[in-house]
């Protein structure tokens, strides 16, 4: 099942962007820019973004970290971090990781933010779960894990777009878990809150693992 994902992704990889930007209309990808802005990353933090895909996160992180601090995005698509090489060049702080987001190959409570951006939906079986726990494991404590994903847009035409690449995850589920994902992360995070964007095309979660934790991390920075 995991080969036959990895397949399908390592295909999707070289229209990936193309179709990202006619499917949301976001071709300067002003939206994860929001989710990079929503993280309270400072100058020499380490930030993990989770299923990087072709990396389009990746150089908003970068400014937020600048150059004494460090990003590394990890996928478990060989064609999307290709892809993601080609644009992260230039970049001298980034470090592209192949692994699945079940099973990080990295040390406990070495990043100061984890990001996620419209990948939590399409991680089948019990990926899910295990990548929350490893979320958990890898994130400095009291440090946030942010998840950008669609929500369901006001405008119909959106909507049926949205629908129609569900389908390809399996709609019933894509679905729940569009709903019911706060639901999910609050199994797992002390505090989520959700920040709407603009059209209701997506949506931010910002997760908290120990909030008496992460106030005082911030009072004493
Ligand atoms: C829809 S793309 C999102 C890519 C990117 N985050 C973005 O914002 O464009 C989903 C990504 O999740 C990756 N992915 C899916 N399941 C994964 C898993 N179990 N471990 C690691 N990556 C996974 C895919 O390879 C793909 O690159």
């Amino acid at each position: 099942m995991k080969t036959y994902r990895r397949h399908y992704y390592n295909v999707f990889s070289s229209f990936y962007d193309r179709f990202v930007s006619l499917h949301s209309a976001d071709k300067e990808g002003r939206l994860r820019k929001l989710l990079s802005n929503a993280s309270p990353l400072e100058k020499g933090d380490v930030a993990l973004d989770l299923c990087t895909g072709t990396g389009a996160m990746l150089h908003y992180l970068c400014n937020k970290v600048g150059p004494k601090g460090m990003v590394i995005g990890s996928d478990f698509s060989h064609g999307m971090l290709k892809e993601g090489l080609k644009k992260t060049r230039s970049l001298e702080n980034v470090l592209l990781v192949e692994s699945d987001a079940a099973y990080l190959p990295f040390k406990s409570h070495i990043f100061d933010a984890v990001t996620c951006a419209y990948a939590f939906y399409e991680l089948q079986g019990d990926a899910q779960d295990k990548m929350l726990k490893e979320v958990i494991r890898v994130l400095k404590p009291g440090h946030p894990f942010l998840v950008m994903e669609h929500d369901l847009p006001e405008s119909m035409l959106i909507r049926i777009l949205l629908y129609i690449r569900l389908l390809s995850m399996g709609l019933r589920r894509a679905i729940d878990i569009l709903k019911y994902e706060k639901d999910i992360l609050e199994r797992y995070f002390v505090k989520v809150e959700k920040i709407s964007l603009p059209k209701g095309r997506s949506k931010i979660l910002v997760c908290w693992t120990d909030l008496a934790y992460s106030k005082q991390a911030r009072t004493n920075k």
